[in-house]
């Protein structure tokens, strides 16, 4: 069986002052009418459609959101089996082994298609045939990654190495979030595929391979997930031996660590339209804009304008006059920016929690 996995306990800095705490990203509607978190749920459901089973979903969020999970999941029609709770935050690799150990403690060992909860795909039926492809192969034991074709030099993303084999394509190289000089040589040597952040996996190879690069990692994990407490769909890790978790990503983790060792890493192409919503630059582009590259959300005026974001959610925005801007205005806090510094946003963030 198949097992679709949702990563949603991510923070989202850098969408500030949309994005906070208490209500990240990956709950907000960005792009289309829905949030992130139900475009990925929405996509996932879609994957029943081809000759395989699919089983009920696995999301993994923060304990603060549980209730945002269910009332959005509730909008989508993707089946959900249990939502597994992290008291804190400590990156995407203890997420994924909750998820893998829950699966194990079903006595199941299926394939789990992991996707984050902050991206858009525009062709679902691309998405799916890839998704399918990277299937097949992790049922042999492959970690299957879908790879991304680069058309910037982006600093925030893990890159690929790979070359065609008989079955596809191995992965001969991962490095996450290279320095900006090494990004760009990568994409001068087109030899380089972005990782869009979903893989493809048995949950046993995945507990293999964290075993192996990150014996801490793993053993903390089982620490904490054997003292679970289940509560209806939802499933709590020991709070107190979930803190203990080294914080890591998936990507620094493991898969840094896989080529050229024993654990097959494979590369599937992904050429879906795919979009990590990362900072309000990369929610221009995707939104739909006018004649002069304008996009706008909410109550907002744009006279004189061109390349321009504004979002308002709870007042009158007008911005004449302005160029490459980004304005996105809350009850509490708006932010006027250079699109193209919009990445640094998380430094603002960075400062603000340092003031509380
Ligand atoms: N449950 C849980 N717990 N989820 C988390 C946590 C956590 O502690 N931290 C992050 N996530 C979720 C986020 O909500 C997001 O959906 C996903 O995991 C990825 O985390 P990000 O923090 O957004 O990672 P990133 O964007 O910096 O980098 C990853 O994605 C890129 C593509 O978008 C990496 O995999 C890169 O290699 C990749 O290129
Ligand atoms: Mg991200």
């Amino acid at each position: 069986t198949v097992l679709p996995v949702i990563l949603a306990g991510g923070s989202g800095t850098r969408l500030w002052p949309l994005s906070r705490a208490g209500y990240p990203k990956q709950f907000l509607v960005l792009a289309g009418n829905s949030s992130l978190f139900q475009q990925a749920a929405q996509r996932l459901a879609g994957l029943g459609a081809a000759d395989i089973a699919v089983a009920p979903a696995l999301v993994v969020g923060n304990e603060e959101h549980r209730f945002m999970v269910l009332d959005q999941l509730r909008e989508t029609a993707l089946p959900l089996g249990q939502v597994l709770l992290e008291p804190l935050g400590r990156n995407t690799a203890p997420a994924l082994t909750l998820a893998a150990l829950q699966a194990r403690a079903q006595g199941e060992d299926p394939v789990l298609v992991v996707t984050p909860a902050d991206q858009t795909v525009r062709d679902e039926a691309a998405f799916s045939a890839s998704v399918q492809a990277a299937i097949r192969q992790a049922a042999d034991g492959a970690i299957v990654i879908l790879g991304i074709k680069p058309d910037r030099p982006e600093t925030g993303y893990g890159y690929i190495k790979s070359e065609a084999d008989a079955r596809g394509r191995q992965v001969l190289a991962f490095v996450e979030k290279p320095d900006a000089a090494t990004a760009q040589q990568y994409l001068e040597s087109g030899a380089y595929s972005w990782n869009s952040g979903m893989f493809v996996l048995r949950a046993s190879t995945w507990l293999k391979a964290l075993a192996q690069f990150r014996p801490d990692i793993s053993q903390a994990c089982a620490k904490a997930f054997d003292a679970r407490n289940t509560d209806a769909s939802f499933v709590r890790p020991d709070k107190a031996l979930f803190a203990q978790i080294p914080a890591e990503s998936v990507d620094y983790a493991v898969m840094e660590h896989c080529p050229g060792s024993a654990f097959a890493l494979r590369m599937v192409e992904l050429n879906a339209g795919w979009s990590d919503l990362g900072a309000w630059e990369a929610v221009w582009e995707v939104a739909e804009k006018d004649a002069e590259g304008n996009a706008q959300r909410g109550d907002a005026l744009i006279r004189d304008s061109r390349n321009t974001l504004v979002h308002a959610t709870s007042r009158l925005v007008a911005a004449v006059g302005l160029d490459h801007i980004v304005v996105v205005e809350t009850p509490d806090a708006v932010l006027v920016a250079d699109r193209s510094k919009s990445q640094d946003v998380k430094h603002i963030v960075a400062e603000l929690s340092k003031r509380q």
